[in-house]
């Protein structure tokens, strides 16, 4: 079982970088352990691990948990951790040691010795200099919206295996899934926080009690995001209407849904009722590769309730309400048109805890794929590691990626798209 209590050690475990090289683990030429070969090609490698600690803003996510440490050392690789890299998701320095993790003290000594870095957000900044030709990065990039990462990242020569593309054979995105979870859910969280007079809200228990109607909740999107919201919302006792286009995706939903969501096709006055009776409304609309649709214009707000709250989760991809613009977990709510608007880009990020082990649960097996292969023997063998590689030896390998931005796009993994 999962420890849960969590607990601050007085005296974190330590252990120094040994300065010779360590039993199973391979090394080029010179044998020490500045010199590591490249992940890239190396077949059944012993390949060392590093995982660096969030810089990000409002990020308390770790990219392996301790499992993750004992999987990997035991099929006999390296595992570098920094130094309170899992602290802000609870999961301290002794427990990674006690699993056959190493604990170093800076990012420079993990980026400095890792082959194959496992993190949870893009490289930012301050860790470019870092990245090492040779090396493979697997996390979160989402190049297309950055073109400063985007080159840094070509410059580098490092393998960057984008979590947010590893497709399946059936053309779904798991590494994407367990995010989408966490923020439907915590989108009705949030609401029923923010519905409270002293956040702003309207004063609204979702819920109601025996004699007072329930809120009424709208989902503008019935993907992972939208079902999530809903059955959390109908647990919650609220009234809830789940609108989406797709109607065999509808048609599911209404069978398995309870009675107090109502499954509607979402067309122009759908919305606007809604609109007019919802006291929550959460966006969750997505357009795969396009910015999400504008579902809600400006003029609409009028028909929403005074300090109604939206909830827009599709923030990221621009948000499906005209009036939404970015927010942080800092400042998290604006009011325009007397409505409370909730727009954080990283919702997950709040509930670092639950977010890393949703998180970690479906990266382990393709990390410990990529280190027992090595990256390219991984991508040929397995087509959605393929998928995630985005940019390889200074080429960007995905097509999206190359056409926004006009950069020409290696054909190496194209067999993986047939
Ligand atoms: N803010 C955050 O922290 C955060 C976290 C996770 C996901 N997201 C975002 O949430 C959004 C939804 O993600 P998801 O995983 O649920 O996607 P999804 O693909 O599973 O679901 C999107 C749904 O939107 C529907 N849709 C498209 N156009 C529509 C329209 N005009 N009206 C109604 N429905 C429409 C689609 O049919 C689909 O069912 C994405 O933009 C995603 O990036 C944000």
């Amino acid at each position: 079982m999962r420890p849960f209590a969590i607990r601050r050690s007085r005296q974190p475990v330590r252990r120094a970088l040994s300065p010779v090289p360590l039993k199973g683990t391979m090394f080029s030429g010179g044998d020490t352990l500045a010199s590591p070969v490249s992940v890239t090609r190396c077949r059944k490698a012993h390949v060392i691990v590093g995982v660096p600690k969030e810089v990000k803003g409002d990020e308390y996510r770790v990219g392996l948990l301790p499992v993750g440490a004992e999987e990997l050392t035991r099929a006999g690789h390296q595992v570098f951790i920094q130094r309170d890299a899992g602290e802000g998701s609870g999961l301290f320095d002794e427990e990674y040691a006690a699993h056959g993790a190493t604990i170093v003290d800076t990012a420079d000594e993990v980026y400095g010795q890792a082959e194959l870095i496992v993190k949870v957000k893009e490289p930012q900044p301050s860790e470019w200099p870092l990245l090492r030709a040779g090396q493979a990065v697997f996390t979160y990039f989402h190049f297309a919206a950055d073109r400063a990462l985007t080159e840094a990242v070509l410059a580098s020569g490092v393998t960057a295996v984008a979590y947010e593309t590893l497709r399946d054979q059936r053309g779904r995105l798991p590494l994407l899934t367990p995010m989408s979870e966490v923020a439907g859910r915590m989108s009705i969280q949030e609401g029923a926080k923010f519905l409270e007079r002293p956040q702003m809200g309207r004063g609204i228990l979702l819920g109601g009690v025996p004699g007072v109607e329930p809120a009424h909740i709208t989902v503008l999107g019935a993907g992972i995001v939208g079902a999530n919201a809903a059955r959390i919302a109908a647990g919650f006792q609220a009234s809830v209407g789940l609108l989406d286009i797709n109607m065999d995706r509808l048609r599911y939903l209404d069978d398995v849904m309870p009675p107090n969501v109502d499954v509607l096709f979402s067309d122009r006055h759908t919305i606007r009722d809604q609109l007019g009776r919802a006291d929550l409304v959460v966006g969750s609309v997505l357009i795969p590769g396009a910015k999400a649709p504008r579902l809600v214009e400006r003029e609409m707000l009028g028909l929403m309730k005074p300090r109604s709250v939206i909830i827009d989760v599709a923030i990221d991809q621009g948000g499906c309400v005209e009036t939404s613009r970015p927010t942080t977990h800092s400042d998290p709510i604006f009011i325009e048109g007397d409505v409370v608007h909730y727009c954080v880009t990283n919702m997950p990020g709040a509930v670092g805890r639950t977010s890393t082990y949703a998180l970690c649960n479906v990266t382990l097996p393709w990390a410990l794929q990529i280190a027992n292969l090595g990256i390219e023997p991984a991508a040929h063998k397995l087509s959605p590691v393929a998928h995630a590689i985005n940019i390889m030896d200074n080429e960007v390998t995905n097509l999206a990626v190359a056409e926004t931005f006009d950069l020409p796009c290696s054909t190496r993994f194209a067999q993986a798209d047939a």
